[in-house]
Formats: C-alpha cells, structure tokens, sequence
C-alpha cells in the first residue's frame, strides 16, 4: 500500500504517520505538508529518515506536484489531513481557510481523478453538523449546517469530496471526528493551551461561562479509526469518529490544575468565542459497528498521558510557543 498523507507533520498528520509506520511494516508513506506555523518537523523526529517515509515541503493547492508526487510514487491512497485548523484563527481571517481546505482539497481531487486511486479519504470535523443542544448526537445523517468559517470551509470540501466521487466516480471516505488531544497539539488548541499557561502559573482563559461541551478523543484512536476506514471500509460512506467523553471547558480545566497540583484561582472567565457552538457529540455506532473499531484509551487515562508528555517535553512546548506564538497569544488574549 502506499499512502500520500498530506499535512503529516501537524498534529493529527504525525501521530498518523508515526502509528502507521510503527504498526504496518508494509505500507509506504509519501508526506506532503506545506510547514505553516502548525507544521513542525519536530513531530516527526526519528520518523524522517526511514525507507518507507518520504517527506515532500509542499503545498497541496499545487496540482502540478501532487500529480507529480501520485505519478512518480505510485500512490494508491490519498489521506488529506492538510488544513488550516483553528476556529478562533477562522474568525480574525479567511482567505487562508478557503485556499488551503477548499481550493487545496479541489486540487487533490482533481489530480486524484484521472488516476486510479483506490480511496481518497478527507479528514473532516464532527464542527460541519453545527451545535447540538443539551440532548442528541451528530450521527452521519445529521444536517450539514457549519457555525463558524472554519467549518463551513470543510463543509465545503466534503461537498467537493461527495460530488467528485457522484461525477467521476471517485472512490472515497469522509470521516468526521470529535475534538482531539494528545501528544503534538499546537498550543492554539484549548488542552495544550491551558497546560502551557497552567505549568507557567499564566491564567487559564476559559471563554464565557465554560459550559460548553465538547466530546474528546485520544488522537491514536483517531488514527486506528482513520487505518480501519482507509482499510475495511465500502467507498462513497462517511464515517463519524468520536470517543463518547463530553465533558464542559470547566470541567478539563480543573482536572490539567488538579493534575499538575496548580490553584483553581488561575482560571479566568474571558470573552465568549463568537458563535460559539455550544455542545458536540458523536455517535459513533456506525464506525464500531461496519469496522469493528473502538476507542482503546478512556478521557481519564489520555488526559493523564498527555498532561505528563507536555512536562517531559518542555523543550518541543518551549520551541513552538516562542516567536509567532507569542503575537499570536496577545492578539487573542491580551484585551479579552
Ligand atoms: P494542524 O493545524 O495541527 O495541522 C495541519 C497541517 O497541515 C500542518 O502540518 C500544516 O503545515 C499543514 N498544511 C496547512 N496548509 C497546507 C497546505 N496548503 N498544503 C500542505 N500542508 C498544509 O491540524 P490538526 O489538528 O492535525 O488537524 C488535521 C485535520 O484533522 C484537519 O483537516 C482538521 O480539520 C481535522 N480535524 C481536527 C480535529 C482536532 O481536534 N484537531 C478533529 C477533527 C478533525
Ligand atoms: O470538533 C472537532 C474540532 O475540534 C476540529 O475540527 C478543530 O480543528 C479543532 O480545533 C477543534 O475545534 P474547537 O473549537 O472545539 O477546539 P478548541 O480547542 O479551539 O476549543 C475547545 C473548546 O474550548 C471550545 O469550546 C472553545 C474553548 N476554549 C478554547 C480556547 C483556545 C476556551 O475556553 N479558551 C481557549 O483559550
């Protein structure tokens, strides 16, 4: 099997590549990521140089290359992973949402569809279903109905995604996935952010009334969902991913202060996200049932594994929170 993943050195991509290359000798992975701010090669280290890996800086809007890339390594799967992925970053500015998750999953497909490609598998969100209220969970049937411009731009995609499979008979999957955490997390992202500011006594800024819900997976069951679409799955379905863990924005906050033994009195309640959908749950009875895939890591022990990978490597935190990341972090936070 050889797979192109693109956006493999972000922090889904990696810890992709890096299960697969660990648990499937066999499969050969050509990587292409265009290394924006959220792309690091440090998530990849002691990954780089094996035979089996090929990492390739680019941009996947460049058809030319990914044509290149498919042709010259006979690729028989594409697993699109590359995106631009923060919702609160969506708000501020646009363009980038629309060039890289709309106009660079079209050049994917476009390259993808006059060859033989056995599966093209998108990497959606569970945020293109919108916002639950307190009862009920997405289920892949639910409708479309994106909140905020990050979603709307993966919706857009996934359209993209389905009509190529409709008008040229495109074999694919999409997948639609839970909030994450884990190992490589951008600290962009609410747990990595708040761990960060937790471990440096710096206030834990919890937006609104911290009441929203969201349902968090373990990022390797993520991936093993992601090896049993691309594996044991039928063409032209979507599958939901999600580990059935809603906990509020609260509720975690106070369990990385717990955890890292540091006062409740750091949490600061700041200005509300706007448009903040308010709750996300999956049912993902569809994916265990068709793929015989289950979440192998419960909220309680993942939160604990990834609150102590941060502390054992405070130099990867240190590196990515310094330079950008810091203009970033006023911009945001500074008058919230
Ligand atoms: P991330 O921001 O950590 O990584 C994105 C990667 O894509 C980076 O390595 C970046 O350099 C690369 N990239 C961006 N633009 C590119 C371009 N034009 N060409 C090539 N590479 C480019 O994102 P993530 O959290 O790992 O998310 C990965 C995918 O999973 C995204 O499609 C996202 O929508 C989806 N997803 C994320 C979550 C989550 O909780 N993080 C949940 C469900 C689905
Ligand atoms: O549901 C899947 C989606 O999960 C993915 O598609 C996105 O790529 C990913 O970023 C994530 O989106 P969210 O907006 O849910 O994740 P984020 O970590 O940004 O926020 C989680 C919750 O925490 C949300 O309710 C907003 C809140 N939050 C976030 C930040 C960054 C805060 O209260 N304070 C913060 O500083």
């Amino acid at each position: 099997m050889k797979i192109l993943v693109t956006g493999g050195a972000g922090f889904i991509g990696a810890n992709f590549v890096r299960m697969v290359l660990d648990e499937h000798k066999d499969v050969s992975l050509v990587n292409l990521d265009k290394l924006t701010y959220a792309g690091n090669l440090e998530n990849l280290t002691g990954y780089l140089d094996r035979p089996n890996h090929t990492f390739v800086k680019g941009d996947i809007c460049d058809v030319d290359l990914v044509k290149k890339l498919l042709d010259e390594h006979s690729i028989d799967r594409i697993v699109n992973f590359a995106a631009e992925s923060h919702v609160d970053r969506s708000i501020i500015s646009h363009a980038e949402f629309v060039r890289t998750n709309v106009e660079g999953t079209l050049s994917l497909l476009q390259a993808a569809r006059d060859r033989n490609i056995e599966r093209f598998l998108q990497v959606s969100t569970d945020e293109v279903y919108g916002s639950l209220g307190p009862q009920g969970q997405f289920t892949e049937n639910s409708v479309i109905e994106p909140n905020s411009p990050y979603s709307a731009s993966k919706a857009s995609a996934d359209h993209f995604v389905r009509a190529f499979g409709h008008t040229f008979g495109l074999r694919y999957n999409i997948t639609r996935c839970s909030n994450n955490y884990g190992p490589y997390q951008f600290p962009e992202k609410m747990i990595p952010l708040m761990i960060h500011n937790a471990m440096h006594d710096k206030p834990l800024p919890v937006y609104g009334d911290g009441l929203n819900v969201r349902d968090w997976l373990y990022v390797y069951d993520h991936c093993t969902a992601i090896w049993a679409v691309l594996t044991k799955s039928r063409p032209g379905e979507v599958y939901n991913i999600g580990g059935c863990n809603e906990k509020t924005n609260l509720d975690v906050v106070s369990l990385i202060l717990d955890q890292l033994k540091k006062p409740k009195s750091l949490i600061s309640f700041v200005k509300d996200r706007p448009g903040h959908d308010r709750r996300y749950a999956i049912d993902a009875s569809k994916t265990m049932n068709q793929l015989g895939w289950k979440p192998s890591i419960t909220f309680e022990q993942g939160i604990v594994r990834t609150i102590q990978w941060y502390c054992d490597n405070r130099d990867w935190l240190a590196n990515v929170a310094s330079g950008d990341y810091k203009h970033y972090y006023e911009m945001m936070y500074s008058r919230r």
